[in-house]
């Protein structure tokens, strides 16, 4: 299996381009099935949880084809099967997404529960309870998930709890409804306006995408058709990666990013004072003379992201004073702590969900693994900070998101090798 090997200690400079977001690609993959035609996609990550959903799509009949270095076509049109293959759709939980559009297109939809990482096995209850709501029948035994629908109906439903890619599920399920949707307590995330808008553009009828309530009119069966290309927005979460990296390590300039998308990290390394200047379509970040300790709690969007809680942490064991992390959003998000400890920060778990960071600490580099996609980012950034050299192992899980990584980083004068 690959690895990275770090040597860390030295500082950075440069710029680096932000690719598209791999969590709107992850959708609008899937959204072709609601389609009659073939769509344009630009500005695609190659990354390996984007060529899972391909593997996933190819096996249900879409034909997906690579036209351009980071564009793809993918035409849905003959799709014949509707059972998700077991074996990729467990790898991620991305593999949710395609459940919904196919149940709306075929009638019937067959998945394992997703997975893919130790926080990617969470419930599902969410995206059950709005399909039956829609009027599917969901049967579930030791293999997954069978939901069956003759006819999906407009339903009034309401989150119990925001979540992102339930909001995207039941939004493009509405779509191909019969009647009106109304979805309460939705996610905010701009991943789910930009997806509304391109199925607007399509003939899609959609209201409210980006605030809490959404209303959708059901097209009853009739497919979409594609006008425009659809173009991949800025990945937020690799531009917040690149922020905290310039903050610890020296001075990066994030290009290719809109800035508008993170506001709240932006005011979050203000607050631990870090030196920031902010562009129409960059941002830049410098470390600072003395780093300050800050407390930070994960939110959904417009708060701040969970996906940078790990890279954040790291940062706070380079700050003077003692930052209190409060995890929200997810269970099991702290769990790459006791490697950072290893390494030599002085984290204190207060509870399951908040950790106490004293800095700052010298850290030291080691053989570390990744336990998901962030938390791997977050440990590149550790090595990086860290004294000595490092390895890090089961890289997989880096790949799964940042498209060709430790290339990017080199350009900053990181002294990273895959092996
Ligand atoms: N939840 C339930 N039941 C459900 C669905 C969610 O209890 O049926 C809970 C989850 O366990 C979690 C909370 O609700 O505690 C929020 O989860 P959400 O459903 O919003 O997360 P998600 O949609 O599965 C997406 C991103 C994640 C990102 C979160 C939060 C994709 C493919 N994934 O996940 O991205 O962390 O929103 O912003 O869009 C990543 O990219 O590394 C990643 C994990």
């Amino acid at each position: 299996m690959a690895e990275f090997l770090i040597k860390g200690g030295k500082a950075l400079k440069g710029e680096i381009e932000v690719m598209g977001a791999k969590n709107s690609v992850l959708k609008v993959f899937p959204a072709s099935l609601l389609f009659s035609n073939t769509l344009r996609i630009k500005n695609v990550p190659l990354i390996e949880d984007v060529f899972r959903m391909i593997d996933l799509l190819e096996d249900i009949g879409s034909k997906v084809g690579k036209t351009g270095e980071n564009t793809f076509e993918i035409n849905s049109g003959k799709v014949s099967g509707s059972k998700l293959r077991k074996d990729i759709a467990e790898r991620f939980r991305g593999s949710i997404v395609l459940a919904g559009p196919l149940l709306a297109r075929s009638g019937k939809v067959i998945f394992p529960h997703p997975g893919g990482c130790v926080i990617g096995k969470r419930p599902i209850d969410i995206f059950l309870d709005g399909w039956t709501k829609m009027g599917a029948k969901v049967k579930e035994n030791g293999e997954g998930y069978e939901i069956t629908a003759a006819r999906l109906r407009g339903a009034d439903f309401t989150f119990k709890n925001i979540s992102v890619t339930g909001t995207e599920t039941l939004m493009m399920t509405a779509v191909l409804a019969e009647g009106k949707t109304i979805l309460r307590n939705a996610a905010l995330e701009p991943e789910i306006e930009s997806l509304a808008k391109f199925l607007n553009e399509s003939g899609a009828k959609i209201k409210g995408a980006g605030s809490p309530t959404i209303e959708i009119e059901g097209t009853r069966g009739k497919l979409l058709r594609a006008k425009n290309p659809f173009e991949v927005i800025p990945d937020r979460i690799e531009a917040g990666t690149f922020l905290i990296l310039g903050a610890a390590m020296g001075k990066v300039k994030v290009k290719n990013c809109n800035p508008e998308h993170i506001t709240t990290v932006i005011a979050t390394l203000r607050s631990a004072g870090v030196k920031l200047e902010v562009g129409k379509d960059w941002v830049a970040a410098e470390k600072p003379k003395t780093l300050l300790a800050s407390d930070m709690k994960t939110r959904e969007y417009p708060g701040f992201a969970t996906d940078l809680q790990a890279p954040f942490t790291v940062l706070m064991t380079q700050a003077k004073g003692d930052s209190m992390i409060f995890e929200t959003v997810f269970e099991g998000r702290l769990n790459y702590v006791e490697e950072l400890v290893r390494m030599g920060a002085s984290i204190t778990p207060l509870d399951q969900h908040r950790i106490l960071v004293q800095g700052p600490t010298i850290l030291r580099g080691r053989e570390i693994e990744s336990p998901d996609l962030r938390a791997g980012l977050a440990f590149v950034i550790a090595a990086l900070v860290a004294k000595g050299e490092s390895t890090i192992k089961n890289i997989y899980q880096i790949d799964r998101g940042y498209e060709k990584i430790e290339e990017r980083l080199k350009k900053l004068g990181a002294d990273i090798k895959r092996k």
